[in-house]
């Protein structure tokens, strides 16, 4: 992989107490550490919203409040170099009060928006209708969020429908089957970034980034993170 490409990790739940992720400063801290280690040059935080669950507003306030407490803490370690980019994981609800306010929960500076489908359930026309609207209507580029949990065919019919972005966990990566799956989808261009998704610094930490980056060979590692360095550009 040329050394200039950033490393750059898509999904994380990084910020301390916004979600069920970091539940701490320090175990944001101590996974800032980990991603340092990994590598790692820039994250996109992206801790979960719940439209149920509270407003848009209120989830812009705990995030600022949470990515303050983490600047602050790191000023003048070298856990400053870590980029963070703010941005969010919208849960997509049947309720539509929240669609007005998606503007606000893009990642970075761009139109993107990063849209976890519902689990456990073959997806049905409202979501299909939901994606498209905020796609379309709203003019937003939606990327799906770790679109290897779900049906293969319920994704490629959104993503055919819709015309969205997706990414992928990297411990999809760890099978040689999820390797051969995620390799097609590049190929076919219905996959764009991967991420590492991590919740805390013991289970669902940034060794899953580590093992993915030894099962993947540089040119597709390059194809993520360039993808995902021209999206925050
Ligand atoms: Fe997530």
């Amino acid at each position: 992989m040329a050394s200039n490409v950033p490393i750059i990790d898509f999904h994380a739940h990084i910020l301390p107490l916004v979600d069920h992720g970091s539940q701490s400063v320090e175990m944001s801290c101590a996974l800032l550490s980990q991603a340092l280690q990994a590598g790692v040059t820039e994250i996109v935080a992206t801790p979960h919203f719940y439209p149920h669950k509270m407003t848009v507003s209120e989830f812009l306030e705990k995030r600022k409040i949470g990515f303050d407490a983490l600047s602050k803490s790191v000023k003048g370690t070298p856990l400053e170099s870590v980029k963070i980019h703010l941005g969010a994981e919208v849960a997509l609800e049947s309720s539509t009060k929240y669609l007005s306010e998606l503007d606000k929960l893009v990642i970075g500076g761009t139109k993107a928006i990063l849209i976890e489908m519902p689990m456990f359930v073959r997806w049905q026309k409202w979501m299909f209708d939901a994606v498209c609207d905020i796609q379309y209507k709203r003019k937003l580029d939606v990327v799906l969020a770790h679109i290897d949990r779900y049906e293969e065919r319920d994704v490629l019919s959104l993503i055919d429908i819709a015309g969205c972005l997706s990414q992928i966990n990297a411990s999809m990566v760890l099978t040689p089957g999820g390797r051969k799956k995620a390799r097609q989808l590049c190929y076919d261009g219905l996959l764009h970034f991967i991420g590492s998704d991590v919740h805390d610094d013991v289970e669902r930490n940034y060794k899953v980034l580590s093992k993915a980056r030894k099962k993947l060979n540089g040119e597709m590692l390059e194809f993520f993170y360039s993808n995902s360095a021209e999206l925050l550009k």
